[in-house]
């Protein structure tokens, strides 16, 4: 973490123009940004927000709906729902309910009558049967979350627009600072209003299951799990903490109107993948952001140590919550979650599920795969692969990163180097054990 102070003794100066830029991008973010309450700019220092256009499969569709080369068939329950999934590539059964009044159209949620949201690694879709509208947001590359909706009303020319006034609250400290996406777990009473009180915000790979999915639905088979999904009410909610309800809930048929959804529940296995990839997708958004803006008032990234320390915790699992007891999902989410990505020299991917003690089988997110971590500026890359790369082949692993076995650990390196074409040269080969007399 770099001080006020260092940066005045910089031997770059500090120019009024860039010391404000650093104080936007932020010298009081602790280690993970956790508490982090500053938005880094967005319309300055090479990011320009509002300006760009977007450029992830939200906006392809929409251009090809502009201009007629694609369409999108009405449904008569769920308007543009269906039509939209497919053409987006979103399986249905990635569907997460979550009842608490937290998001935009919150006039419209009920227990009964939850959001639904459905999506993949680069889109995101939220549905409320009857509501207005259905909102997108999509990853893109350099800007991060860019934000749609869609009117649902029946139409020969549905127009996906983008919407910028979303970022009031998805460019929060809850999204780390930059356009991104939420997940928070919050007790709500028997109509979903919420008591903020009493909030664990936002939640991610490392909170404990017991203060989980407040105000969200869960089904599958988690065993003895605690958590505080599924419950609404002060009843529910004993003011001590540990709750003692858990169970396995396949189906949620007698709390919610099923057939105003696709699919029939609110996935265990989907909502954890969906946690951590709303955190990773931050993430990698504000180092972009910081990177991008770094570079343009200084031209190096030398005060970016203790973020890229922090990201590439985050894309290790460090601090992961071990799962109190294993868990089974939807078939047709897990089938199709691991159906896709790259895959190392034995077939594996970053994608397969653990489930028994971890969420992976190995500690270290798919996301590294994806788009956006691909477009990240490539001084910044090539520090978080150096950093890595020193946690792999360390003789013993850092404190933060005792969770990887010497197993993880070498299976992880073929992993990344079977698949990763940018990695530093020789990163993929093995360290020479030296003996203690040389
Ligand atoms: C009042 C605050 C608020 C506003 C304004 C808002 N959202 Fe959200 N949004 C949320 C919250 C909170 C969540 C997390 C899930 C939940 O609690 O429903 C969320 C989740 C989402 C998700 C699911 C992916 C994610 O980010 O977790 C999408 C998609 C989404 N919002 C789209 C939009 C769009 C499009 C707009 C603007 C038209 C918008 N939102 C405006 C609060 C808001």
């Amino acid at each position: 973490m770099f001080s006020v102070s260092a940066v005045l003794r910089s031997p770059f100066g500090c120019r009024l123009k860039a010391c404000a830029a650093l104080l936007l991008l932020g010298f009081e973010l602790r280690g993970d940004f956790q508490g982090s309450t500053h938005l880094v700019d967005l319309e300055n220092g090479g990011i320009r927000y509002s300006q760009e256009t977007s450029s992830g499969p939200i906006a392809q569709l929409a251009a090809r709906l502009r201009g007629g080369s694609a369409r999108l068939e009405w449904d008569e329950r769920q308007g543009w729902l269906s039509a939209l999934l497919k053409s987006l590539a979103i399986t249905q059964h990635s569907q997460l309910l979550v009842f608490s009044k937290t998001s935009l159209q919150r006039d419209f949620i009920y227990p009964n009558h939850p959001r639904a949201l459905y999506f993949n690694d680069t889109s995101y879709v939220g549905f409320i049967p009857g509501a207005p509208l259905i909102e997108l947001s999509e990853v893109d590359s350099r800007l991060g979350a860019v934000f749609f909706t869609l009117n649902q009303t029946k139409s020969d020319h549905p127009v996906l627009k983008r919407v910028d006034s979303c970022l009031e609250c998805h460019a929060t400290a809850r999204t780390l600072g930059v356009p991104g996406h939420l997940i928070r777990s919050l007790e709500t009473d028997t109509q979903g209003v919420v008591n903020l009180a009493t909030g664990i915000d936002p939640i991610d790979d490392r909170t404990p299951f017991a203060e989980r999915w407040g105000g969200w639905y869960v089904s599958g088979q988690y065993g003895k799990m605690e958590h505080r999904g599924n419950r609404m009410g002060s009843d529910s909610f004993p003011a001590k903490l540990t709750l003692s309800l858990g169970g396995d809930r396949s189906s949620l048929g007698s709390s919610v109107l099923m057939d105003n959804y696709p699919s029939g529940g609110s996935d265990i296995v989907a909502l954890m993948v969906f946690q951590h990839q709303v955190r990773l997708h931050n993430f990698i958004t504000r180092l972009h952001y910081m990177a991008v803006q770094n570079l343009e008032a200084y031209h190096h990234i030398e005060y970016l140590k203790s973020p890229i320390e922090s990201l590439v915790k985050a894309l290790l699992f460090s601090g992961e919550a071990p799962l109190p007891a294993p868990i089974r999902g939807d078939p047709a989410f897990t089938a199709a979650f691991q159906a896709v990505g790259l895959r190392d020299r034995y077939g594996h991917s970053l994608r397969e599920l653990d489930l028994e003690r971890r969420l992976f089988r190995l500690p270290c997110s798919f996301l590294i795969h994806s788009a956006a971590f691909g477009a990240l500026p490539p001084p910044l890359k090539k520090r978080i692969y150096e950093r890595i790369k020193t946690i792999l082949d360390a003789q013993e692993s850092p404190e933060a990163f005792h969770h990887l076995s010497s197993l993880d650990r070498s299976a992880l390196r073929e992993m990344l180097s079977d698949t990763l074409p940018d990695l530093p040269e020789g990163w993929g080969q093995k360290p020479v054990t030296r003996s203690k007399s040389e």
